[in-house]
């Protein structure tokens, strides 16, 4: 509706020109005041003319009545009049149908893509798990809103840099490295791959931390070992390095392969170790400039004048903190990459982390402080689903996936025993359930997982939109099977209700991508889709496509199913859910 939108916002600001001539609005500002009323018996949009009252020295009502007289000159409006100070529009239909079909048609895989990121840079920090510590269900959030906010800023132009920060560094290798010469041994850990990983890092930290109600004492000498294997580690002993390199290895096969279920590639992997010789002349240039203090024996950065506790810099003992590490991260890719825009994507439990060393970097005089974008999401539970867990308390990524997808396969056995390639089916519908009840949320809102609503398949769901996906794709092969085609030159204009909404809510996907990435919010993709599914739905339900009246019906019938097919597939790209041509 963007287009439609603007040449009506210019017949508006023409109309209102002619009443005052010094007005200073611009054709953007009014396209944005337009609204969607929220009764399509109102008209298909509406223009609120309250603000303009005082401009134009009259009431709404007469604006709005005065603009609907002239508004009849616009080739898009069939009729235009004043309710109660609005100005509400129906569009004509014959330029309704024209012009979306026309656009969905010339544009296919381009349709809603804005323009404004190009020539432009945006670095996507997310995913980014701990190396050796479970990939659970709390990193769902950070990998699929990161990933389709990547998927987003392509879309919109902008060139993408997607980084996999892992967190390779740190105390808890010389803990596994303890671990592993304790407990473990090579063809353990190459025939358990991470698991085994996981295992042993669990089993040392229980030794470490010992158990009250048991009466096992913390052992503290074990934790000093880790410490030290840690520590030769960060000197660059040989042996505990080709062992670090290793795990990191192992764990890295297992998170592509969850990666592949869903599609996603990174453009980096370049993890905490990669900063650590880039720290020190970060740390320097906070101490040349005097913002560093030292607290308790640690260097810290003050932020109580920004009502934040201190930004930890050093430990005591000299080691540097995660906020030390981020900065120079940031710094590192500014250079490196020359962003416009850095976004990191976490649980909100990290937010204040993110403030802090936001600030910190602004104090430090870097210019581009505010091109730095935290974007957080709530907590995700599991509730009802009974999934094993191999680690006592977390529910691992993959074994939620694979859940899913046992379930979506027995329900195939069930409905369509005679599928082709129902293994491939089977991933993308259980994987694609999981992502689309993830991202049907605000993301910052707290999450229950309910694998039984995630995989209704008549439900709002991941399985009821690849459904209307899949069933736009066999009214397509039917059509080709019966040799019509389509020529979008051509199309009779829509005239049923089911009609025009479909032609409506297609329109709309622009908008609904511009909204997205204002607001990093890939859940208004996942609304959208919905809505385009129950419109298509509708339509089917009510008008017949191949045996319709008349061929002329036929082919616009037939040209809204597939302008449907392309929308649903863009949108699906941008949420990570793939499209299956049968289910
Ligand atoms: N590895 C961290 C974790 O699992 C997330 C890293 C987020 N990115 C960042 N630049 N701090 O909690």
């Amino acid at each position: 509706m963007l287009n439609i939108k603007a040449s009506i916002a210019k017949t508006v600001l023409d109309s209102i020109k002619t009443m005052s001539a010094d007005v200073e609005l611009s054709v953007e500002e009014i396209a944005n005041w337009l609204e969607y009323p929220p009764d399509v018996n109102m008209g298909d949009l509406a223009f609120p003319c309250f603000r303009l009252s005082k401009t134009l020295r009259r009431s709404p009502v007469q604006i709005a009545s005065a603009l609907a007289e002239m508004l009849s000159a616009c080739e898009c409006v069939a009729s235009a009049e004043n309710v109660n100070g609005y100005l509400n529009m129906k569009l004509d239909s014959a330029y309704l149908t024209a012009h979306v079909l026309g656009e969905i048609a010339e544009k296919g895989e381009k349709y809603g893509a804005p323009s404004f990121g190009e020539g432009k840079t945006v670095v996507l920090d997310y995913s980014s798990p701990n190396v050796a510590k479970p990939f659970h269900i709390g990193h769902l959030g950070t990998t699929v809103i990161g990933h389709s906010l990547k998927k987003l800023h392509e879309f919109a132009g902008y060139k993408c840099v997607g980084i996999n920060y892992l967190g390779d560094w740190g105390t808890q290798f010389g803990k596994l490295i303890v671990a592993y010469r304790k407990w473990g041994n090579r063809e353990m850990v190459e025939q358990g791959g991470v698991d085994a990983l996981v295992e042993l890092y669990v089993k040392v930290n229980n030794a470490i931390s010992g158990n009250e109600a048991e009466g096992i004492a913390p052992d503290t000498a074990l934790a000093d070992e880790a410490r030290a294997e840690f520590h030769k580690l960060e000197l660059g002993d040989e042996e505990n390095l080709a062992l670090w390199k290793w795990f990191i290895e192992i764990s890295l096969k297992e998170y592509e392969k969850t990666y592949k279920q869903l599609n996603i590639t990174f453009d980096s992997y370049k993890g905490e170790s990669f900063y650590t010789d880039k720290m020190p002349a970060q740390v320097q240039k906070l101490r040349d400039m005097g913002l560093m203090q030292i607290s308790d024996g640690a260097s810290i950065v003050d932020l109580e004048a920004y009502g934040m506790p201190p930004c930890l810099i050093l430990k005591r003992d000299g080691s540097t903190l995660y906020p030390t590490r981020d900065i120079a991260a940031a710094v590192y890719r500014k250079n490196e990459y020359h962003f416009d825009k850095a976004i990191y994507v976490t649980a909100a439990a990290q937010s204040l982390h993110f403030a802090q060393w936001f600030k910190v970097v602004e104090l430090m005089g870097y210019d581009w402080h505010d091109q730095l974008v935290h974007v957080p999401y709530g907590m995700v539970s599991l509730n009802g689903a009974k999934l094993a867990t191999r680690t006592g308390n977390v529910v691992l990524l993959r074994d939620l996936f694979q859940a899913a997808i046992d379930k979506v396969r027995q329900i195939m056995e069930e409905k369509n025993p005679n599928l082709e390639n129902k293994d491939e089916a089977a991933e993308a519908v259980g994987v694609g359930a999981i992502v689309f009840y993830y991202l049907s949320n605000n993301r910052i809102k707290d999450i229950n997982f309910n694998m039984e609503d995630a995989l209704s398949y008549d439900g709002n769901t991941g399985p009821y939109v690849q459904y209307t996906y899949a069933r736009t794709c066999s009214i397509a092969r039917r059509a080709a099977e019966a040799g019509v085609t389509v020529d979008g030159a051509s199309l009779t204009a829509a005239t049923e209700v089911q009609e025009i909404e479909l032609l409506k809510t297609l329109s709309r996907f622009g908008e609904c991508v511009v909204g997205a990435i204002r607001d990093y919010e890939p859940s208004e993709v996942t609304r959208y889709i919905l809505d385009v599914a129950t419109a298509f739905n509708r339509f089917y339900h009510d008008c017949s496509i191949l045996s319709a009246e008349n061929e002329e019906q036929k082919k616009l019938r037939l040209a809204l199913t597939a302008a449907t097919k392309t929308v649903l597939g863009n949108a699906f790209e941008l949420i990570c859910l793939r499209k299956i041509e049968q289910i």
